[in-house]
């Protein structure tokens, strides 16, 4: 299938560009490189021999989608642009609902403008918010409780609506939890920004020197070890899962909400072990109080992915940990050349 990825020189964007074009399907990025680098597609392009088309733009522009849509004229939209820190969404809400949601209906338009019915959507199990039971199944009420949360669930809401409206229309949503580690090459990785918000790449930042200590957020929460337990999920799994919905999406109709995650969960000090032990690294930890906000154990039941999509997960704790040191520590800078 002909493939239009938006955000496709993300962190995950990248990782499902090889994977789909390993199967054989044609692939063209939209992305206005806000928290990325054109170096990402020049990387993908070596590891894969593959042809990427590319334009630069952004995902509010309906001129530039509309000359996208026109040129490529793609079968289906994976649709990962988007803005993702928690805290962020807090301080500037109209900018997350304006990328994150008027984003997805620009998208949607330009796609009806070009005959285009199917969208593979980068969803969050955050939508589900505090649990009222584990593991989360996609009935499982949700509530998000961030203002990032609320953009993916309206996004959610705005495509099943979209979906039901046309007979051959399609919207998968994928509810990711917490997506980890690098594709074996080492050559391309989570590359964040500034200090980074989340665990692994945290950790990975301590292991090769940039950072002095991981602060643990909270270690009195009702779980074994006191620490918050998590489903993570390894990147290059987490990109197959794109590739079994695009497959998915070519015979079905409608809106479908999938969780992508393994099914087993890890505390913080897992996490830490995992990566000491990838490393052959110390890495020193602080405790401090919780971080607002946080739930204590996100897990996914990861079984109607099993049973529809023919997806499940494969890479295990030490295959994450592994690849992000690998990343990591041949990329100490990221995709910034030292
Ligand atoms: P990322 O920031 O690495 O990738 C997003 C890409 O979209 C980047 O290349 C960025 O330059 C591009 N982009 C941002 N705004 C854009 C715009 N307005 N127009 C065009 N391009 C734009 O993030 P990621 O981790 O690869 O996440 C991809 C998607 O998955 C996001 O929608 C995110 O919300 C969602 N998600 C991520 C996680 C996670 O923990 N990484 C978890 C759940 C859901
Ligand atoms: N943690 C620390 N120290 C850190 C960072 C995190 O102790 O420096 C802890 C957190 O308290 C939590 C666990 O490590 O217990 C994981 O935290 P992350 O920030 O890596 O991930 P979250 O589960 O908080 O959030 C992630 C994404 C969200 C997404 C959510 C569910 O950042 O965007 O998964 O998909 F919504």
């Amino acid at each position: 299938m002909r493939v239009l990825v938006t955000g496709g020189a993300g962190y995950i964007g990248s990782h499902t560009l090889l994977e789909l074009m390993a199967q054989g399907h044609e692939v063209c990025v939209f992305d206005n490189y806000s928290n990325a680098t054109p170096d990402v597609l020049t990387r993908v392009r070596s590891l894969s021999n593959g042809v990427i088309h590319d334009y630069v733009g952004d995902v509010r522009d309906s001129d530039k989608l509309d000359e996208v849509l026109q040129d490529f004229q793609p079968d289906a939209v994976i649709h990962f642009a988007g803005l993702k820190a928690v805290g962020e969404s807090a301080e500037k809400p109209l900018y997350y609902y304006d990328v994150n949601v008027s984003g997805t209906l620009t998208l949607l338009r330009a796609m009806a403008r070009a005959g285009c019915k199917k969208l593979i959507f980068s969803s969050s199990a955050t939508v589900y918010g505090e649990p009222e039971y584990l593991p989360y199944d996609e009935a499982h009420p949700t509530n998000p409780t961030s203002v990032y949360g609320r953009t993916k669930l309206m996004a959610e809401s705005i495509l099943s609506d979209w979906a039901a409206a046309g007979d051959d229309r399609t919207a998968v949503l994928l509810r990711y939890f917490n997506p980890v580690g690098a594709h074996a090459s080492a050559q391309i990785g989570e590359d964040p920004k500034d200090v980074p918000n989340n665990l692994m790449p945290f950790i990975a930042q301590v292991a090769v020197g940039k950072r002095d200590v991981l602060q643990v957020f909270g270690e009195d929460y009702d779980t074994p070890d006191g620490t918050g337990l998590r489903d993570y999920i390894h990147v290059v799994d987490l990109a197959r899962a794109h590739v079994a919905a695009i497959d998915y999406a070519a015979n079905a109709h409608g809106a479908r909400a999938f969780n992508i995650g393994t099914g087993l969960s890890y505390s913080v000090r897992d996490m830490v072990s995992a990566f000491e032990k990838a490393s052959g690294q110390q890495i020193p930890t602080k405790t401090v109080p919780r971080r607002a906000g946080d739930i204590a154990v996100m897990q996914a039941d990861a079984s109607r992915a099993k049973a529809e999509l023919d997806w499940e997960a494969t890479h295990g704790l030490d295959d994450m940990a592994a690849s992000t040191w690998a990343w990591q520590s041949q990329n100490p800078d990221g995709y910034e050349q030292r």
